[in-house]
């Protein structure tokens, strides 16, 4: 085991039971395990969601005693005895979708955000990953930790470096999500490809990591306005965009004036499940296209089965993503070919000490958008 001292008691948000207030405690700092490492936590990301799933929403559930958010960046203290990689000191991402390793294609959990629905998976979470990472210090699965290039991505530019501060390194954990969906449908450099929507959190993730693959982008949206704003985030011809009319025909018709689409990302949210652009956006597929639908929880979406058939298309659901997608995005940000700061469309809006979570939260909830987000820095 690799170890540096830890304080006794750490400061914690945390939530007792589902509605109750979250409150910053005083608890035990925990210990490595084998399995798991220390890291001290740097920036963690105040979801504008959060608040909300606290207060109990159907389909997300959480143990007693929870300390929400996974999406942090932080630095490895003390490991468990069986880390080969990890080792104090190091600059880690760490992200949230925890599977077990006796069962890891089963019970899946998101850490600090939602235990799953079936029993297994509510102990699983209640037994192990109670404790997220709005914390000083989080006990987390060396699975879910990645070693980042600090001189490369924190380094001045001057020797090399990036230039980021650790909050841009923030982005990272929602960038992936995206990155597993272009990835689970294999987007090439120079493919032409759909995100639909596109003016989200998620979905503007998946067209900043489709433009760093290399990809062309056809953004779809019900907002010109919000389109408009989208498109600028990014260098001119980068970014076409298509303002959804309701006309399915019309819309088919948009969607290929650019060429030929090879691809569709749907990150589409559960409100959009009757929206006319999934029939748009699967009209527009070439033959032998490729489809990624993303959606978590909506309801059923009628499917155009002939027009499948006829064009030979692949329709692939993804839930999250591999650990090689992991890997690979943090290789393409320190290439610097995924950019995290303003010129890769990213802001940070606020900083915020654990104390004052709710000013983040609600700073959060108004910059909620395309590579916005606010970072508790405790
Ligand atoms: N598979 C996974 O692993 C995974 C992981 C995370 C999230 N997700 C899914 O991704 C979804 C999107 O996340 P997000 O953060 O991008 O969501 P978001 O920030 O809430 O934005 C979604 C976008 O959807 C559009 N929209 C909203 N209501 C609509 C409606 N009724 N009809 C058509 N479009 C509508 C809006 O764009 P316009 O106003 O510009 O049209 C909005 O910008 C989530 O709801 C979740 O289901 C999946």
């Amino acid at each position: 085991m690799s170890s540096t001292t830890l304080p006794a008691t750490m400061k914690a948000l945390m939530v007792d039971s589902p509605s109750q207030p979250l409150q910053l405690k005083t608890v035990p700092t925990p210990s490595a395990t084998p399995g798991s490492c220390i890291v001290k936590i740097l920036a963690v990301e105040a979801d504008a969601n959060t608040p909300h799933i606290l207060k109990g929403v159907p389909g997300y559930t959480f143990p007693a005693n929870f300390v929400p958010a996974a999406h942090a960046i932080g630095r490895v203290v003390t490991t468990g005895p069986d880390a080969t990689v990890l080792r104090p000191g190091q600059l880690v991402m760490l992200e949230g979708f925890i599977r077990p390793r006796d069962d890891p294609n089963e019970e899946q959990i998101l850490w600090g955000l939602t235990a799953g629905l079936t029993p297994q998976s509510l102990r699983f979470m209640a037994d192990n990953w109670a404790w997220g990472c709005m914390a000083e210090y989080a006990r987390a699965p060396l699975e879910n930790v990645y070693p980042l290039d600090e001189a490369r991505l924190c380094g001045s530019p001057a020797e090399g470096g990036l230039g980021y501060a650790v909050e841009n390194l923030l982005h990272l954990p929602t960038l992936l999500v995206a990155m597993g969906g272009l990835r689970a449908i294999d987007v090439k450099p120079g493919e032409r490809v759909i995100v639909a929507p596109a003016t989200g959190g998620f979905s503007g993730a998946a067209v900043q990591v489709a433009l760093a693959i290399g990809a062309q982008v056809v953004a779809v949206g019900r907002s010109r306005e919000s389109l408009l704003k989208l498109q600028g985030l990014f260098p001119p011809g980068r970014v076409q965009i298509v303002q959804v009319t309701g006309d399915v025909e019309k819309d088919t018709v948009s969607l290929k004036q650019f060429g030929p689409v090879d691809a569709y990302v749907d990150l589409s949210p559960p409100e959009a499940s009757n929206s006319t652009h999934l029939r748009s956006c699967f009209a527009a597929l070439r033959k032998y296209g490729r489809a990624c639908v993303m959606n978590i929880i909506g309801q059923d979406v009628a499917v155009q089965y002939p027009l499948l058939t006829w064009n030979s298309l692949t329709v692939r659901g993804q839930f999250m993503y591999e650990r090689e997608d992991a890997r690979l995005m943090i290789k393409m940000a320190e290439a610097g070919v995924l950019r995290l700061g303003e010129d890769g469309g990213n802001e940070v809006v606020g900083r915020f000490k654990l104390e004052d979570v709710n000013e983040a939260f609600a700073l959060a909830a108004k910059n909620h958008g395309v590579g916005k987000l606010v970072a508790l820095v405790p």
